[in-house]
C-alpha cells in the first residue's frame, strides 16, 4: 500500500542531493519545493563516502543538518541507504567489495552499482551503515519510508560469488547426481563429481559472444546463474531491511525498481518489500502501451497493490542518445498514465541539477538557471497543486481487471538463452503485442506471475509460455476447466523449470488443454513471411510457424503458403467449460487488435469506455468510488463520448452519458463515476 496508512495524499516530490550544494543554497530550495506543492524528498542516495569517511570513523553532521531542515520545512523523506556506490578508501582496502565481469575483469573504484553482492565486506558494511542510520534518525516522524541502496542490477563473476554459486547449487539439488541430472551434464561430458568443479557460466567457461549477444553452451547452468544473482542482491536488499527494522519496525522499507528489467527476478524481490516503488523513464519512442505495461508489470508483482512513481525526468534524461524534451503538458500526462495504473506518489529524478559528471544535464525542477519561473518548473508546481486538490481521491485505488497477462521471469531468462530456433524470438515483444492490443480496447488488465492465482480472471493470456514450472499447467487446467479463456503461442509448452525439454511432443503439458500436437517450428528469416486469413482478412506469419496436429481442437486460420500449406495456426479447444486458444505464429498488430476483440466479446469481459486511437481510458476503484483517467497521448485535440454520468474532480464539470468530452492534445480528465447527481465533493 505505498506509503503507509498515515499518508492521505498523493505524495509529490523526489531525489533532493542538498550535499552537493553548499548551504546558502538549501533554503532558496525550500522556498521553490514549497512553490511547486513538494511535499517529500528522497534523501541520501549516494553519500555513503562523506557518512563513513574510513573504516570506524562515522560522520552525519551534514545529514543531521539536512535533516532538520527538511523536518521544519514540512517535507516528508524517503531515506536512502547510500550503498548504491561504495567508498573509494573501502575498494582499496577490502578489494573484495570490486565486482569481476564476465571476462574475468576485475573493476578498480568507479562507477557506481559497482560492489559485489556476495562480497563480504560490502555485506558487512552496507547493513552497519543502514543500521546505524535508523538508529540516528529513528525519532524523526517525518521518514515516510527506507529506500535502500539504489537500482540494484548488474552481476559479479568473482571468486566468492563463484564459491557462494557452489553453495547455492549444494542447498538446492541436495546431490551431485541431482546437480547432474538437472544440468544434463551427460551432454558434452560435463558431468561434475565435485561441487567444487562447478565454475561460473562466463565468458571464460559456457559463454560466447554472438550476434552481439552473451549466449551460452548451457543453458541450465546459465539460468540457474541468474537465479542466484537475482537472490544474491536480494539478500543484500534484506541484510539492510533487516537492520533498518531493529530500529523502525513500523516504517515501510522498498528499493526503486527498474520495470521490466531481466536480470533480476522482481516476482520474487516484490514479497521482500514492503511496498514497491520504480523508476519511469519511458523512450520517446515508447508508445502509451509500453509505459503501462510496465506499470502494471510494477503493480502485479506485489499482489496488484500501488506502488510508489519513485522516480521520473521533469524535462529531459541525459543518458539517451537524443535527449528529447517532454513536451508541454506530457510530463502531466505521464504523471497521471501513472497513477491510473497504481501510483499513489509522484516523484522525480531530481529536485536540483547537479553542475558536474554526468548527470548535469538531467532534467530537473529546478535547473541550472535556479529560477521558478521556466517553463519546467512552472509545469511541475501546477501538477503539485492538482494533486494537492485531489488528495486522497483514488489512493489505493484497485484496477478492476477481469484480463490477466501471465509474464514469468524464469520463462524470459530461459526463452532467451535459448539456442535455436530463432534469435528474433523476444519475450517482452510477444507480451507487447498481446498487450498493446488489450491496452487499445481500454480493457483493464493486470500482468501477473505464474505463482499467483487466476481465479479472478476471466482471460488469462500467456505469450511465449516456453517454459512450464511444475503445477502450472494444472493451474491453467483448472482456470479453463471453470470457464476461463486461455490464451497461449507459439513455442510454448517446450522445457520445465530446469529448461529441460518436456518430452513426448510440444507443447508438453499443456497439449491436453490445448487440444493440439505441435511436431515442427519453423523459424523464418527477417524478411521472409508465410500468411494465413483470420474473420476474411490476410495476416502476415512471421518469425516462427509451429506446424501442428488437431487433436480434439479445430482450426480458426490455416497457413496460406509453404510446404504446410492448410495446417493449422490458430487453434480453439473447448476444454471443461472454457477454452483454450493456440496461436502458432507471430502475426502483426491488426491481428492481435481483432483477435482480443472476438476474445473479449466472447468472454463478456467490459471496456472501460470506448475512445479515439491514442486517448486511454483507465481506472481505479477504492471504495464505492471509481475514478476514471481520460489521458489523451496525441498532440492534437480529441473528444469522447461519455458511457456514463461523470464529474470532473478538478474543476466539477459534469458530464451526463452520451456527452462529449474535450481533451487538448496530452490533456487529462480526472472524472469520477456519478451514481447520483448529489453531495459529490469537488476537490
Ligand atoms: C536512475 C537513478 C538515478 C539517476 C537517474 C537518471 O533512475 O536511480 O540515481 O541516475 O537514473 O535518469
Ligand atoms: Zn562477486
Amino acid at each position: 500500500m505505498a506509503y503507509g496508512k498515515n499518508i492521505n495524499k498523493i505524495l509529490y516530490g523526489g531525489d533532493y542531493n542538498p550535499e552537493q550544494w553548499p548551504p546558502e543554497i538549501w533554503q532558496e530550495d525550500m522556498r521553490l519545493m514549497k512553490k511547486a506543492h513538494i511535499s517529500i524528498v528522497t534523501l541520501n542516495t549516494f553519500s555513503w563516502a562523506a557518512l563513513q569517511p574510513s573504516e570506524d570513523v562515522y560522520c552525519f553532521d551534514t545529514l543531521d543538518r539536512i535533516m532538520e531542515l527538511v523536518k521544519e520545512n514540512g517535507l516528508k523523506v524517503c531515506m536512502a541507504t547510500s550503498t548504491g556506490a561504495h567508498p573509494a578508501w573501502m575498494a582499496k582496502r577490502h578489494p573484495d567489495i570490486l565486482r569481476t565481469e564476465s571476462d574475468g575483469k576485475k573493476r578498480r573504484f568507479g562507477g557506481r552499482h559497482n560492489s559485489c553482492p556476495n562480497s563480504p565486506s560490502y555485506r558487512h558494511y552496507a547493513a552497519k551503515l543502514a543500521g546505524k542510520l535508523a538508529e540516528r534518525y529513528r525519532d524523526f516522524d517525518n521518514i515516510a519510508a527506507w529506500h535502500v541502496s539504489n537500482e540494484f542490477g548488474g552481476e559479479c563473476y568473482c571468486e566468492n560469488c563463484e564459491k557462494a554459486f557452489q553453495a547455492w547449487l549444494k542447498e538446492r539439488f541436495g546431490t551431485i547426481a541431482e546437480l547432474n541430472r538437472v544440468f544434463d551434464t551427460s551432454f558434452w561430458g560435463h558431468t561434475f563429481y565435485d561441487w567444487d568443479e562447478v565454475v561460473l557460466p562466463d565468458l571464460r567457461s559456457e559463454h560466447f559472444i554472438a550476434d552481439g549477444r552473451e549466449r551460452t553452451m548451457f543453458q541450465g547452468i546459465t539460468l540457474e546463474y541468474r537465479r542466484f544473482m537475482s537472490q544474491s542482491m536480494l539478500d543484500c536488499f534484506r541484510l539492510e531491511y533487516q537492520e533498518i527494522k531493529k530500529f523502525m519496525p513500523d516504517v515501510p522499507v522498498t528499493t526503486n525498481l527498474m520495470g521490466f528489467y531481466k536480470p533480476l527476478n522482481y516476482q520474487k524481490w516484490a514479497k521482500e518489500m514492503d511496498f514497491v516503488s520504480w523508476d519511469s523513464y519511458p523512450a520517446p519512442s515508447d508508445t502509451p502501451a509500453q509505459t503501462a505495461m510496465q506499470h502494471d508489470f510494477m503493480r502485479g508483482i506485489k499482489n496488484q497493490e500501488s506502488f510508489v512513481l519513485m522516480e521520473q525526468t521533469p524535462s529531459v534524461t541525459n543518458w539517451q542518445p537524443y535527449n528529447k524534451l517532454k513536451r508541454p503538458g506530457q510530463m502531466r500526462l505521464l504523471s497521471y498514465q501513472a497513477a491510473a495504473h497504481g501510483a499513489d506518489a509522484i516523484q522525480f529524478f531530481q529536485i536540483r541539477r547537479s553542475v558536474g559528471a554526468c548527470e548535469k544535464f538531467h532534467g530537473a525542477v529546478i535547473d541550472h538557471a535556479g529560477r521558478d519561473d521556466t517553463r519546467v518548473f512552472r509545469e511541475t508546481a501546477a501538477l503539485g497543486e492538482e494533486l494537492e486538490r485531489l488528495g486522497d481521491v483514488f489512493l489505493e485505488g484497485r484496477t478492476p481487471a477481469e484480463t490477466a497477462v501471465l509474464f514469468d521471469w524464469d520463462n524470459w531468462q530461459a526463452l532467451e538463452n535459448s539456442a535455436g530456433p530463432s534469435i528474433l524470438m523476444n519475450y517482452m515483444d510477444a507480451v507487447t503485442d498481446y498487450y498493446t492490443a488489450v491496452f487499445e480496447l481500454n480493457v483493464p488488465a493486470d500482468i501477473i506471475g505464474a505463482d499467483d492465482t487466476f481465479d479472478s480472471y476471466k482471460v488469462l493470456i500467456a505469450p511465449l509460455l516456453y517454459m512450464t514450472k511444475a503445477g502450472l499447467d494444472d493451474k491453467i487446467r483448472s482456470f479453463v476447466n471453470r470457464g476461463g479463456i486461455f490464451i497461449t503461442t507459439y513455442f510454448s509448452g517446450i522445457a520445465d523449470e530446469h529448461d529441460l525439454v518436456i518430452p513426448g511432443g510440444y507443447p508438453g503439458n499443456l497439449k491436453d488443454i490445448l487440444g493440439i500436437w505441435v511436431e515442427e517450428n519453423d523459424a523464418l528469416p527477417e524478411g521472409e513471411e508465410n500468411c494465413f486469413i483470420y474473420k476474411g482478412k490476410m495476416y502476415p506469419a512471421r518469425i516462427l510457424c509451429d506446424l501442428m496436429h488437431l487433436q480434439g481442437a479445430q482450426a480458426l486460420s490455416v497457413y496460406e503458403e509453404d510446404f504446410y500449406q492448410n495446417t493449422p495456426v490458430i487453434t480453439k479447444n473447448q476444454y471443461g467449460k472454457g477454452c483454450a486458444y493456440y496461436v502458432g505464429t507471430r502475426s502483426n498488430q491488426e491481428f492481435y487488435s481483432s483477435f482480443m476483440e472476438d476474445i473479449f466479446k466472447e468472454a463478456g469481459a467490459a471496456k472501460t469506455m470506448v475512445t479515439p486511437k491514442g486517448v486511454e481510458a483507465a481506472v481505479r476503484v477504492k471504495d464505492d468510488r471509481e475514478i476514471l483517467f481520460l489521458l489523451n497521448h496525441n498532440a492534437g485535440k480529441e473528444s469522447v463520448v461519455m458511457n456514463h454520468d461523470y464529474m470532473d474532480l478538478l474543476n466539477g464539470t459534469e458530464y451526463p452519458a452520451g456527452a462529449l468530452a474535450e481533451l487538448n492534445g496530452r490533456d487529462v480528465l480526472i472524472l469520477q463515476k456519478l451514481f447520483r447527481l448529489t453531495n459529490i465533493p469537488i476537490v
